[in-house]
């Protein structure tokens, strides 16, 4: 065989599974790029053989396609802003593309031009979205080949601390920065719920929580909208549907917890100049203090103060939001990592106390469930549902889950086995159906149940 050359835009921790699986062909050399150089050699010394790391600046358009030109398929794992520039190179020098991204706007704009230069450019294949996109499809395809309809679609994904490390009052815990997991949270939903579409703004995301009917009681989860699920009629092809929600899964209590701290304004970027990182030392009380406009900094009165404040007095959670306020060191002396906002202040609390500790281990738990009306007029409930646990000392379950469905897309298109050209995502039974098999044997399966 002759030699394949990979390049691997991002080294960061979907990266290690990916270059696992790659590597296992004998022909397959992969360079990794990153911003600097040291992060990429970290994850070349993991792989020796047949990698190169080097530094590239991802901002600098030219440096992406001298790098690109060089190689037979590029796999951007860097931010979202910036696939279009690589999908550009490669539309140029016609080399192919793959993202776990979703498909932007921007990303969208070269579909065509892909399609002259005959690239194929696959994105959406990492976990959700990916491996949710293959499954969907796959039953929703068996229904509609049965004569059947699919009146409900619900998906809930998310990468959560496995039961027994879900040691905190979130049950919730960082593999890389809580920012954007915050952020996150200002987002809005849109789906549709009995033929209407209902939009849930940032503010009462966290009021929107529903309490999942999995199936499996072990497996007790809320969850809410995730991003606009509104397009998915057409995308899944299902415009008989009168609900379609996608959405993240959460262990009960995380939903009340951060809809009161997002209500006490801790998601604000604004400058605090007690929080500037040249101002003086200052304890969490003292800022909570601030936060609520409290006259003292003892715990009674902040108490009160933030009961006031976030209107949480009936809450039936409002201990365990209280315990979880304390828990964070609210009503401490704890000195603050003071990053000139409340946000980014709050977030080195977090990263502090919720990081993964060695021998940890995640889960990711996604689940289908589809409302069908067979051919006959029977009602049917269906869910596909997949359960995965990180290895301590190995791959986290979000890591593997991520980078080895792109690891097979990469594969199957060096084989010659994934040709369709355009800006893709894996929506059809053709391009699914091949993925499937091959991660079917890397153990990642979803298991189909009639209820
Ligand atoms: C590296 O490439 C050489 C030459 O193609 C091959 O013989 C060897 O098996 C590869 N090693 C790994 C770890 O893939």
């Amino acid at each position: 065989m002759s030699e394949k050359k990979i390049l691997l835009l991002g080294s960061g921790f979907v990266a290690a599974p990916f270059v696992d699986y790659v590597l296992r062909r004998p022909e397959n050399k992969v360079t990794i790029a990153s911003r600097t150089l040291a992060n990429a050699q970290t994850l070349q010394a993991k792989f020796p053989n047949n990698t190169t790391a080097v530094a590239v600046d991802i901002s600098d358009a030219q440096a992406i396609e001298d790098l690109v030109a060089q190689h037979d398929i590029a796999i951007s794992l860097i931010p979202y802003i910036y696939h279009a520039k690589v999908i550009a190179a490669a539309v140029k020098h016609k080399k192919n593309v793959v993202t776990t991204s979703y498909v932007s706007p921007a990303m969208m704009e070269y579909d065509q031009a892909a399609k002259d230069a005959g690239i194929t450019v696959m994105n959406e294949i990492g976990l959700d979205p990916g491996i949710d996109h293959l499954y969907a499809v796959r039953t929703i395809d068996e229904v509609h080949k049965e004569g059947g309809k699919i009146k409900e679609f619900i998906s809930f994904c998310g990468g959560l601390p496995a039961p027994e490390n879900s040691d905190n009052p979130f049950g919730y815990k960082f593999s890389w920065s809580a920012r954007g997991v915050l952020l996150a949270l200002k987002n809005t939903a849109r789906y549709l719920e009995n033929g209407k579409v209902v939009e849930v703004s940032g503010p009462e995301l966290m009021e929107s929580v529903r309490v999942l009917n999995t199936g499996y009681p072990g497996y007790a989860f809320v969850g809410y909208g995730n991003r606009d699920s509104t397009p998915y009629d057409k995308r899944y092809h299902i415009p008989e549907a009168e609900t379609i929600i996608r959405g993240s899964i959460r262990y009960d209590g995380f939903p009340q917890l951060a809809k009161a701290l997002v209500t006490l304004g801790f998601l604000n970027e604004e400058p605090v100049a007690h929080l500037a990182a040249d101002a003086g030392e200052i304890s969490w009380s003292q800022v909570i203090a601030q936060v609520v406009g409290a006259s003292s900094n003892d715990a009674d009165t902040l108490k009160a103060a933030i009961i006031e404040k976030a209107g949480i007095a009936n809450e039936p959670r409002l201990n365990h939001i209280l315990d979880g306020m304390r828990w964070l060191g609210f009503f401490s002396d704890i000195k603050v990592t003071r990053r000139g906002n409340l946000l980014d202040t709050f977030c080195a609390t977090l990263e502090e106390k919720m990081q993964y500790e060695e021998g940890e281990r995640d889960m990711c738990f996604l689940q289908h469930r589809f409302e069908v009306e067979l051919k006959d007029g029977t009602k049917q409930t269906r869910t596909s549902t997949m359960i995965e646990y990180g290895v301590p000392g190995g791959y986290s379950a979000m890591a593997k889950t991520v980078g080895v469905p792109c690891g097979i897309a990469t594969q199957l298109i060096l084989d010659g086995k994934l040709t369709q050209t355009g800006v893709l995502a894996p929506m059809t039974p053709e391009i699914n159906d091949p993925i499937i098999e091959l991660l079917e044997k890397e153990n990642i399966k979803i298991v189909d149940r009639i209820l």
